[in-house]
């Protein structure tokens, strides 16, 4: 798997701090990884995420998002994706709602990571929703994206337990630990051909 011919290409989409890109790249770093990192792109200039992909050497896009229809910015969007070569797409932190027909022609390629244990805590505010509601446990959720915010066949997992001193800091924290050991491994799993998708079930098959 190390020759590049047999690796996939990626395409990172973020809005902002970028550790979750910043994990992937660094994964995508190891002789054995699956997937290399074609581009990371921004929805924002001022992503900090940039700065860091670009040290990498990895190839960087800002499409702005502002102001623009859904439809045109994915349009701009899918565009720049495929001028890189990119066969999987991965949500990091991208703080954009895609359209149903992006989502569509992505399907099954297109991944993304949400802090809590999916389908409970959807959407924004996470950490302070979930101490708020007594919760034990919590965690990260790597998922197929569908057009539906936030949810889509679950690929991992990873719970920890909810400190009872936690903060939405403190816990952020500890949950994005979890978060850059998850994903690198969803990705590789999906780049190694191991995912099937059966209605809203993922099987992890063997890879060849
Ligand atoms: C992460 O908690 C991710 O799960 C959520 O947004 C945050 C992004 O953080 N979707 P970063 O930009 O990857 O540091």
């Amino acid at each position: 798997m190390s020759q590049s011919g047999a690796t996939k290409a990626v395409g990172i989409l973020i809005s902002g701090r970028g550790s979750n890109m910043r994990a992937l790249v660094q994964a995508a770093q190891a002789a054995d990884f699956p997937a290399r990192i074609a581009v990371v792109i921004a929805n924002k200039a001022e992503a900090e995420g940039l700065d860091y992909a670009r040290a990498q050497g990895i190839a960087t896009a800002v499409i702005p998002s502002k102001g623009k229809s859904r439809e045109v910015f994915d349009g701009e969007l899918d565009a720049a994706l495929r001028q890189h070569g990119v066969e999987i797409v991965c949500l990091a932190g991208f703080m954009r709602l895609l359209t149903a027909g992006f989502v569509e022609s992505w399907r099954g390629r297109l991944l993304n990571i949400h802090p809590s244990l999916l389908p409970a805590f959807r959407g924004t505010q996470v950490h302070e929703r979930v101490i708020e509601s007594g919760a034990r446990f919590t965690g990260c959720t790597v998922h197929f994206v569908v057009p539906e915010m936030d949810e889509g066949p679950i690929i991992l997992q990873a719970a920890i337990a909810v400190p009872d001193d936690a903060t939405p800091d403190t816990l952020a924290e500890l949950v994005l630990t979890e978060e850059h050991r998850l994903y690198p491994l969803a990705l590789r799993l999906l780049a190694e051909g191991r995912l099937r998708v059966e209605g809203n079930r993922v099987r992890h098959a063997d890879g060849n």
